[in-house]
């Protein structure tokens, strides 16, 4: 007998379009995984929700990033892709989980503290001092500033996500590993209050290998939609090329076999990403012996970057017009993650005590 494929399941907000980042750091390894696993990519739409966004941009942004998952190579034939509001059972089993899981550990999560300190517009509280304050600004907070309490659940909302589907290998990335310890606590939580064995506990899916960090184009940190340093999928070459050509830079090594600042650094690991051994290995050589010019390399970074993102943006272009294709794929996504949500949720209902006469 065949053994059962391991069900992975991973999510993005729809808040943005897709970027490098998001592209060799995750949806590249979607795309490779396809025929090994069970697979099942969502559109995190109702995620999107906390952050009360316009709503026909939450629509835009829910097709965007469904046209971009699809040109990246993620096949609806392989996969199972879905909109997670397309799903009505996880709003069910949201409202019925959250009643295992406590408002305090949900305030004690790193994601939680950071938006809702925005919200209130607080700093971090210096090492050692108390969240005294700020739980009772969050209680205290007017009407205008209120943190929602969609925000607070967001971690019962994604444990939801993965446990409907009895996903046991979720791919995320370190940022979202709290939410992923605290799906397995509510899942452990829920097996032992009710003396089951339900709910399998998840892990973070292991892609072997150092973790791939694509930078940004502003000297320092990761790429991502808040920093503001994105190369966009959906970018056009003339208007990426201007992105590439203004990346920060240094003056220059000024003796040979000089230590490499960040900024130059981030640009060297673009182009290892995107470029041949060969070509790096030449820019390399260049920086060691001092005869490197920081436009040259631009500007074989900005072609070799669009030769990856040209073939993707012209093919979003196409799906993003074929409204019939993306209709089918969704609707044929949801049909396949309903149906196993619906059967998570009707056993769900039944072992706390929700039954029909
Ligand atoms: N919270 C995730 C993020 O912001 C998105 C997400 C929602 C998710 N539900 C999920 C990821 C379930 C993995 C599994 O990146």
């Amino acid at each position: 007998m065949t053994k059962q494929k391991e069900i992975v399941l991973s999510g993005i907000r729809s808040t943005g379009n897709l970027h490098l980042g998001n592209y060799y750091g995750a949806l590249r390894k979607f795309v490779a995984i396809q025929d090994d696993y069970d697979c099942n990519f969502f559109i995190a739409d109702l995620h999107a929700l906390t952050t009360n966004p316009d709503p026909e941009q939450l629509h835009a942004n829910v097709k965007n990033i469904l046209a971009e998952y699809l040109a990246s190579g993620l096949d609806p034939e392989k996969s199972t892709i879905f909109i997670q509001s397309d799903i009505p059972e996880i709003a069910e089993m949201y409202l019925l989980l959250n009643m295992h899981v406590g408002i305090g550990e949900l305030m004690r999560t790193t994601s939680f503290k950071d938006k809702a300190r925005k919200c209130l517009g607080l700093k971090a509280p210096a090492d050692g001092d108390s969240d005294e304050a700020f739980e009772k600004e969050i209680i205290g907070a007017d009407t205008n500033k209120r943190v929602n309490a969609g925000l607070l659940t967001y971690p019962t909302l994604m444990a939801v996500d993965i446990l409907i589907q009895k996903a046991t290998k979720v791919p995320v990335g370190k940022d979202q590993l709290q939410h992923l310890e605290l799906t397995r606590r509510f899942a452990r939580r829920f097996n032992s209050f009710y003396g089951v064995d339900f709910f399998p506990e998840p892990t973070d899916f292991d892609f072997g290998g150092a973790p791939v960090k694509v930078p940004g184009l502003d000297g320092s940190g990761k790429m991502g939609k808040s920093e503001g340093n994105c190369i966009y999928l959906v970018d056009e070459p003339k208007v990426l090329r201007k992105k590439v050509m203004r990346a920060v830079t240094d003056e220059g090594p000024k003796e040979p076999n000089s230590p490499m600042r960040e900024p130059v650094a981030n640009l060297f690991t673009l182009l290892e990403l995107t470029s041949t051994p060969e070509v790096v290995k030449h820019f390399r050589d260049a920086y060691a012996d001092c005869s490197i010019r920081y436009g040259d390399l631009k500007k074989q970074l900005a072609e070799d970057i669009i030769a990856v993102t040209e073939p993707i943006r012209q093919r979003i272009g196409d799906i993003m017009a074929d409204e019939d294709f993306l209709r089918r794929v969704v609707a044929q996504g949801a049909e396949r993650a309903r149906a196993r949500a619906a059967d998570t949720l009707a056993e769900m209902r039944q072992i706390m005590g929700i039954r029909k006469f």
